[in-house]
């Protein structure tokens, strides 16, 4: 079957149809697929019934995949079932205690694992189970944020470092659920992809924290400005999910949200996530 690409939007994502993920995939359509990745930074593969050892190895097709970052002590309980580097998100609950990581609601903008020194450069998030409306992943394309920032901001942020954490929230930036046990890293305002070359804007409003050499009374204006300019609704691409979708997408080009749902409905996704291979530069 031949490979057929369809754009999810003008600025970001492709379905790609034709490719059967329980298969193993030769290195010709291999590198055919990374550089579609590269090209429309999410990638869209519908109606894939995959078994968690059929996850793993779709993933391997873009990369080496990433350890958790979570300590095995801090996992919730439905992680004993997995793969090591599958990550369970679910609201459902066993116990009254949820399964799974991230389990309810809505979730701000950010650019995963960006509080590390070398961030994960893509994430596959594989929808098993989900409810009747609400929970879709939310896109920005973060190659045109940078390319459209209005000139006065990048004047006074280009080759400046912003610093990180997971400390501010784990869904919604002030929700008093950071994980005081991750690290803080620092990198470029705008970094520049290191495969394609392209410059993106890397600060996000759930992680960033501030502008090193910037007071907050001047960096959070500006900060606020680039959320604001980043996440223009017309530029998203916000995914709907059925059961069987995988996902991927590139870190480095592209932050990501999630919309609320119905707390009483089920949703279990699970994710895996690509090493990336440099800490990210200017
Ligand atoms: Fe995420």
């Amino acid at each position: 079957m031949a490979l057929e690409v369809i754009p999810l939007n003008k600025f970001i994502g492709a379905e790609i149809r034709g490719v059967d993920l329980t298969q193993p995939v030769c290195e010709e359509l291999r590198k055919q697929l990374y550089g579609l990745w590269m090209d429309h930074i999410v990638l869209l593969f519908r109606d894939q019934k995959l078994t968690q050892e059929q996850l793993v190895a779709a993933t391997g097709n873009f990369g080496p995949l990433a350890k958790l970052a979570r300590k095995a002590e801090f996992r919730p309980p439905g992680y004993s079932k997995l793969l090591d580097n599958i990550m369970l998100i679910s609201n459902i609950r066993e116990n009254g205690v949820p399964i799974g990581a991230l389990p309810d609601g809505e979730m701000h903008f950010h650019h995963d694992m960006m509080h590390v020194e070398i961030p994960h450069k893509g994430t596959c998030l594989y929808s098993v189970e989900v409810p009747s409306h609400g929970g879709n992943t939310c896109f920005a394309n973060t190659y045109v944020a940078y390319e459209t920032l209005p000139d006065d901001i990048k004047q006074k942020l280009e080759g400046k470092q912003a610093f990180h954490s997971y400390n501010l929230g784990e869904q919604k930036r002030g929700d008093g659920k950071g994980s005081p046990q991750v690290n803080q890293a620092t990198h470029p305002v705008f970094i520049r992809h290191d495969e394609t070359g392209r410059k993106a804007v890397f600060v996000n409003r759930l992680m960033t924290e501030g502008v090193v050499g910037m007071n907050d009374s001047e960096s959070y204006p500006l900060l606020n400005r680039i959320y604001d300019h980043s996440e223009n609704p017309e530029w998203i691409y916000e995914h709907v999910w059925r059961p069987n979708d995988l996902l991927i997408w590139d870190n480095r080009c592209s932050m990501h949200a999630r919309t609320d749902f119905p707390e009483g409905e089920r949703r279990l996704m699970l994710r895996t996530t690509i090493e990336g291979s440099t800490r990210p530069a200017g």
